[in-house]
Formats: structure tokens, sequence, C-alpha cells
């Protein structure tokens, strides 16, 4: 890793554990905001932020590995994450499967070469009776047709942040 990524890391984390505090109980919203602004967390970025809280790496470590919705190689812009959970797969979730990977030319736990799209799967996210459902970052899509999957695509291809 290049000094100058190292600095730009170890700005950030001080940033953000000076916004929390510099306490364990603030880990998890301290290791989201790190992903949600570098997109995944390396060692690197582990071990200044188990200085930073007086905590031991595995800890943090462990949070990272716990929970899917943080990542430990970096993903596209957008990650797609289909549920793959009961009620969704019954409601469909193989067709939308086959759409997002002819869409974007790529399988389930790849991005697409231009870093725009990373595909994965999910358990439940609540939508279970509206399914097939998926969330596009943190947004929620559900009653999902291929039609749908296509113009949501269509949506972040265009660069727009928020859908009406
Ligand atoms: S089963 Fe898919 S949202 Fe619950």
């Amino acid at each position: 890793m290049f000094e100058c990524q190292r600095n730009e890391i170890q700005q950030e984390v001080n940033t953000i554990v000076r916004k929390y505090g510099r306490t364990r109980n603030y880990l998890l919203p301290i290791l989201q905001e790190l992903n949600r602004k570098f997109s995944y967390i390396n060692n690197y970025m582990i071990e200044a932020v188990s200085n930073a809280l007086d905590i031991s790496p595995a800890e943090v470590h462990g949070v990272v590995t716990f929970y899917s919705f943080l990542n430990e190689t970096p993903k596209g812009k957008y990650i797609i994450r289909l549920c793959k959970t009961i009620s969704c797969d019954m409601a469909g979730k193989d067709r939308i499967v086959r759409v997002l990977e002819k869409e974007l030319g790529i399988s389930f736990g790849e991005t697409t070469k231009d870093g725009l799209f990373s595909l994965e799967y999910t358990n439940c996210i609540g939508m279970c009776s509206e399914g097939p459902a998926m969330l596009v970052n943190e947004e929620v899509y559900s009653k999902l047709c291929p039609e749908k999957v296509v113009d949501i695509l269509e949506f972040y291809k265009n660069g727009a942040r928020k859908r009406a």
C-alpha cells in the first residue's frame, strides 16, 4: 500500500473516531462509515481502528467478517444484494438472477470491470411479502420483474443517486 493511501486512511479513521468517540461501543458505526468511504475495509484500516479504540485487531477483524455489509475486498460503487431467502426464492428470484447477470455481464460474487456494480446475495431484508426483493447499496427495491430490474440498472448507470 502506498504511503499516501495510508495517510488518507489514517486521516479518515481519525476524523471518524473523533466524531463518535474513542469507545468500543461505536466500533460498528465507525466501520460502517469507513466501508462507505472506501467501499471495503482492509488490514491497514483494521489496524488503525484497533489502535484508535485501543482494542485488539482480532476483535475489529471479527466484526468486519461477521457483518456481510462490511466488505473485505473492494466492491463496485453500487452493491446489488438480492435476497436469496425462501419467500423471494419462491416469488421468482431466479428470473431476477438471470436478468442481473445478463445485463451486467458478470456472475454473483463479481464486480463489473468499470467498478460500477457488484452482485451479491443476501438473506431476508424484511420485504418477504413483496418479493423478489433486493438492495442497491441502502435503497430497497421490491416486487421485482425483469423489466423493472433493467430500469433500475439504467437508473444507476446514468449516475442518479436516489430513485424518485
Ligand atoms: S425472504 Fe426476501 S425479503 Fe424476506
